[in-house]
């Protein structure tokens, strides 16, 4: 059966390149975001930069994603990176968080039409690979405006729009409504890619069944977390993970990859997702998070996933 695309969605704290390695050793998927890059911090050169625009394993297949309110300094940012080994930019239009959208960042461009235009021609002009849009429906259920929102986009140079279709001030409760990213794409020329609440491969199978799904590829976020191997498991329904093991094996390539001022934060963040496979998860996800060291989290997870 044909395909389309699976993409690894954007995570902070959580698509950095230790996750992507264990994505790739179940089989891998068609891109990897990376987790939201400040454009002032990369500018700033600051001393874990090089930990963010690590796109290791696959560079050709990992994107780089940027954040930031001030169009100059996006553009400035998405030029440094666009030199770099990636498959492409993409632009985050569509982070909710309060402190992002304070500085202009994020969802908040999505409330002018002209300045997000300025941006993605800005951007444009510097940037030679694919380049990318992430945004939410907007702050009104008002799909005419996101439609002409994204026709802006486009006639600026946007090459693909990626619609996680919730309101901006909507939290996950609320499901994510597919029915607007099939019709996103009717309304535009370039590539929509649709992403939201995803939970299992068979979900994401229906999703990326290529005569239902609407439109051009899937993203998955937290399920991606959840099971490192949700894509494998796509092609190989009958693929049956070791849990305890793709556990230690993300702590390894944790410490191996990112800096060790990441790596409590970062381990409690996966691990926020992946005990999930467990059946006492949540007893397991407080104890870990009372623990200061990547050891303690060891520890805590043999003895957690042993009950
Ligand atoms: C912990 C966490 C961090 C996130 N960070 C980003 C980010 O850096 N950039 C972004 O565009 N979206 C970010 N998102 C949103 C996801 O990319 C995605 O749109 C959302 O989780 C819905 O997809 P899902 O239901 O498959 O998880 C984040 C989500 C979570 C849970």
């Amino acid at each position: 059966m044909d395909r389309i695309p699976c993409f690894l969605a954007p995570m902070a704290e959580l698509s950095h390149r230790g996750l992507r390695e264990l994505i790739e050793e179940f089989g891998g998927c068609n891109e990897y975001f990376t987790e939201m890059i400040s454009a002032g911090g990369l500018l700033a050169e600051g001393p874990f930069e090089k930990f963010y625009i690590d796109t290791g394993p696959r560079p050709e297949k990992t994107v780089f994603q940027l954040v930031g309110g001030a169009l100059s300094p996006m553009v400035k940012a998405a030029g440094i990176l666009d030199k770099l080994d990636c498959a492409g930019i993409d632009i985050n239009m569509g982070c909710s968080a309060p402190i992002i959208r304070k500085s202009g960042a994020g969802a908040a461009w999505m409330s002018d039409i002209d300045r997000a235009g300025e941006l993605i021609s800005g951007v444009r002009s510097v940037v030679k690979r694919r380049l990318s849009v992430k945004l939410r429906i907007g702050l009104k259920d008002d799909f005419e405006y996101l439609a002409r929102f994204c026709r802006r986009l486009e006639s600026a140079g946007a090459d693909m729009i990626t619609l996680h279709p919730r309101l901006i001030t909507e939290k996950f409760k609320r499901r994510a409504r597919w029915d607007y990213v099939s019709a996103l794409k009717r309304e535009l020329g370039i590539p929509v890619a649709g992403n939201g609440d995803i939970i299992t491969a068979e979900e994401l199978a229906q999703r990326t069944n290529n005569k239902l799904c609407g439109c051009d590829a899937v993203m998955v976020g937290r399920a991606a977390v959840r099971q490192p191997w949700i894509f494998a498991k796509v092609l190989d329904p009958a693929l049956s993970p070791n849990i305890e093991q793709t556990g230690f094996r993300f702590l390894e390539l944790l410490a191996r990859y990112q800096p060790p001022e990441f790596h409590v934060s970062r381990a409690k963040r996966f691990f926020g997702f992946f005990c999930d496979n467990l059946k006492w998860g949540n007893f397991v996800k407080n104890k870990l998070n009372r623990e200061e060291t990547l050891a303690g989290i060891e520890r805590v997870w043999k003895a957690g996933v042993s009950v």
